[in-house]
């Protein structure tokens, strides 16, 4: 297999940077192809915990190509702490880094839009990230959007910027009622002078991945947040502003959808959401707490405690049916050993009736209750356990449920955040 993508299955946070981590040893690129700094990739190496928000996990495998497409959002600053960061551990980033000269800029302009309409939306905020993901988008989309090639003539780039200045002042003040902090000033001379530090890695990288894919070298596209994050088929408005799914590879990396051979799901063996929206399988009781204690459920990004709930196998249905996913790699499932019993949802009901399909709309999704099947838990120890046939019988039934249910098979299983805990059962290449 040449070229594979990981995608997330659920609400994001599913463990992606640690399979990331382990595909990218067969890899030649790495490639992230939508989002932002709102990313948070946990990778823990020989007890190192590196935890990377823009920057692919694969980044942190000698000799291995990472790329940043062009449907990402780029805020420079944080590009830059991430190069320094690698730098400071001792990875070298030259002729490794390829950022998109297509991308577009995230300025302070974009954070402060960001935390003032989550500010006027008030208890109907989506609870973003504030990293000003969802401004960088909305310029992008309306045409306004400054992008990294922009940089390359200053004037240029001075005229743009002052145009979008001078309306995001306004719509602050006039829409948000909401203070300005950031200068036409300020922002040209920080920007060219971060420029200046990462402009050795900006490049054509849609051009470089065709050729290199062209000529058979091993892709992998990291999907960053999820599915259910999606703009297009995710849970509406309390989504990203990215096609998070699958669906955002082709466009945000600039390579045809026809060359992207295998798609691979991540699901934790429970859910997690952080941030508002529907969340049917949600618990806020003590086996809620459980998880969250268990499964260290916080944000990597913003250090909010995450919403845990059972397994939801019904959203998990929708996101095999939009990505085509080829297997799914289960994370986490150690977190369950403490239970008893397992809860996973196979259906939503509304009104005494089953739900065919995967509600379209927040609202809907708002009213369905979860459908559960009871699962015996194993309570025993599953992170030392290297292959299939030693987990507890029981572990192992979870798992054929999930395959049954879903008509995918399971290629891996992880146990535990270092690179040795994990069962691989089918190699992913
Ligand atoms: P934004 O991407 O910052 O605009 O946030 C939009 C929604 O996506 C919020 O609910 C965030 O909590 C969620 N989100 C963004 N990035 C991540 C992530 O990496 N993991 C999980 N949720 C995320």
């Amino acid at each position: 297999m040449a070229t594979v993508a990981v995608v997330g299955t659920q609400w994001g946070d599913e463990g992606k940077g640690k399979i990331v981590d382990i595909l990218s040893q067969n890899a030649d690129y790495i490639v992230r192809f939508q989002g932002g700094n709102n990313a948070g990739h946990t990778v823990v190496i020989d007890g190192n915990k590196y935890i990377l928000h823009l920057l692919p996990s694969g980044i942190l495998h000698e000799g291995k190509k990472c790329l940043l497409g062009n449907g990402m959002v780029i805020d420079l600053e944080g590009l830059l702490n991430e190069i320094e960061f690698m730098k400071r551990v001792g990875v070298k980033l030259e002729g490794r880094l390829f950022v998109s000269e297509r991308a577009h800029l995230i300025f302070p302009y974009h954070k402060e839009l960001d935390a003032a309409s989550e500010r006027l939306k008030g208890d109907g905020k989506v609870g973003t990230t504030l990293k000003g993901i969802g401004p960088a988008y909305k310029d992008k989309a309306g045409r306004v959007g400054i992008r990294i090639a922009d940089l390359e003539d200053p004037e240029e780039f001075k005229e743009k910027l002052k145009w979008n200045v001078r309306e995001k002042e306004l719509t602050l003040k006039y829409v948000y009622n909401y203070p300005v902090s950031f200068s036409v000033d300020k922002i040209y001379s920080t920007t060219l002078k971060l420029y200046e530090k990462v402009k050795d890695f900006v490049c054509d990288t849609v051009s470089l991945l065709n050729r290199e894919i062209d000529l058979g070298k091993k892709v992998l596209f990291e999907g960053a947040q999820a599915t259910l994050l999606d703009i297009d088929v995710g849970t509406y408005p309390f989504v990203t502003s990215s096609n998070s799914s699958a669906l955002g590879i082709a466009s945000g990396s600039g390579v045809s959808p026809k060359k992207v051979e295998k798609v691979y799901g991540i699901a934790k063996a429970y859910t997690t959401r952080v941030g508002s929206g529907p969340f049917p399988t949600e618990l806020k009781d003590k086996v809620g707490e459980l998880l969250r204690a268990r499964g260290h459920e916080f944000g990597s990004t913003t250090g909010r405690p995450r919403r845990c709930g059972w397994l939801d196998l019904f959203a998990l249905k929708f996101s095999v049916m939009v990505n085509d996913l080829d297997g799914l790699v289960i994370t986490k499932l150690d977190v369950l050993d403490a239970f008893d019993q397992i809860k996973v949802c196979v259906g939503y009901e509304v009104n005494g009736e089953l739900l065919e399909n995967f509600p379209s709309t927040a609202k809907e999704l708002e009213r369905v209750r979860p459908v559960y099947e009871t699962l015996p838990g194993w309570r025993k120890e599953t992170t030392k356990v290297k292959s299939l046939k030693d987990l507890p019988p029981e572990a192992k039934n979870f798992l054929r449920f999930i395959e049954d249910y879903l008509g995918v098979p399971i290629y891996m299983v992880s146990t535990g955040p270092q690179r040795d805990e994990t069962i691989e059962i089918k190699s992913l290449w």
